[in-house]
């Protein structure tokens, strides 16, 4: 099986789709919108003048609003399709950055670039089979000094909607739509894998980046699960028995 095949021809169908819909917001974004929340921006903090590699951008708006805010961005992406929007939405709002087409491991065996922040948020690892090749690829971007900053959905949710919370290198193959409101119904083939917080936290560790920060949040900034409850403004609450669980956890840390 190559799930890298697979999941990149789900990820350019959802590519097709996504940028059609109010949830990614096109329109919004090439009127000057940046597309960014809260949470990373003031976590992430000032980012002007400095080289940012995003890993896994999808079709860059969130690199491209990394731009806006002064960061020299480059984004890489398994989606072709996602890479050719990123590079014409780039055209379009004449903003500066490079976008690559490549799986995260491979562009880490080829890139001699070194980057002062290496970013990834929001649905990223678990298309990731191994996370200590994933941490070393990060480390060896960075600058000795430079940041890597993830804000990724809470592994909680998973156990909550029937999946794994424990890793298994075998992956989970199933047929899935897309979070966005206006899927189309059509399923894709995809292959992903359950990473317990304590497995990104390690991975980090092992390859040498220093935690500095280690947050979770009780809300997402995204209305992308079911049954979200927008209690605040653009902030998406899920309960248990009452409860809020968790959404999203951050964490920053320093290349030794
Ligand atoms: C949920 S999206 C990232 C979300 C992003 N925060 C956004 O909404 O703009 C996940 C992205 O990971 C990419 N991806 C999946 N597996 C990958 C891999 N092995 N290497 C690089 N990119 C990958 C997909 O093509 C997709 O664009």
């Amino acid at each position: 099986m190559d799930y890298l095949e697979i999941n990149k021809e789900a990820w350019n169908k959802r590519t097709e789709i996504h940028v059609k819909s109010k949830f990614y917001d096109v329109d919004g974004f090439l009127k000057g919108k940046n597309v960014l929340n809260e949470i990373e921006i003031n976590e992430l903090g000032d980012v002007k003048g400095k080289t940012l590699l995003h890993l896994q951008c999808h079709f860059g708006l969130d690199t491209l609003s990394w731009a806006r805010l002064g960061a020299k961005v480059t984004g890489v992406d398994l989606s072709s399709t996602a890479i050719e929007t990123a590079k014409k939405l780039t055209l379009n709002t004449g903003l500066e950055a490079d976008f690559i087409c490549s799986d995260i491991y491979s562009f880490g065996e080829t890139s001699t670039e070194k980057y002062d922040i290496v970013f990834t948020s929001y649905g990223a690892v678990c298309w990731i089979p191994d996370l200590e090749k994933w941490a070393e690829t990060i480390a060896k971007n960075l600058k000795p000094g430079g940041t890597f900053y993830i804000a990724e959905f809470h592994p909680f949710y998973d156990i909550f909607s029937g999946y794994p919370y424990f890793y298994n290198q075998q992956p989970i193959i199933e047929k899935e739509g897309t979070y966005t409101e206006n899927d189309n119904g059509e399923k894709s083939e995809i292959a992903c894998w359950s990473h317990p917080i304590s497995e990104v936290v390690n991975s980090l560790l092992k390859a040498g980046i220093q935690i500095i920060l280690f947050n979770e949040y009780s809300y997402s900034p995204y209305n992308c699960f079911e049954g979200m409850i927008e209690r605040e403004k653009g902030k998406f609450y899920l309960t248990h028995k009452g409860e809020d669980i968790p959404l999203v956890y951050t964490i920053k840390g320093i290349k030794n």
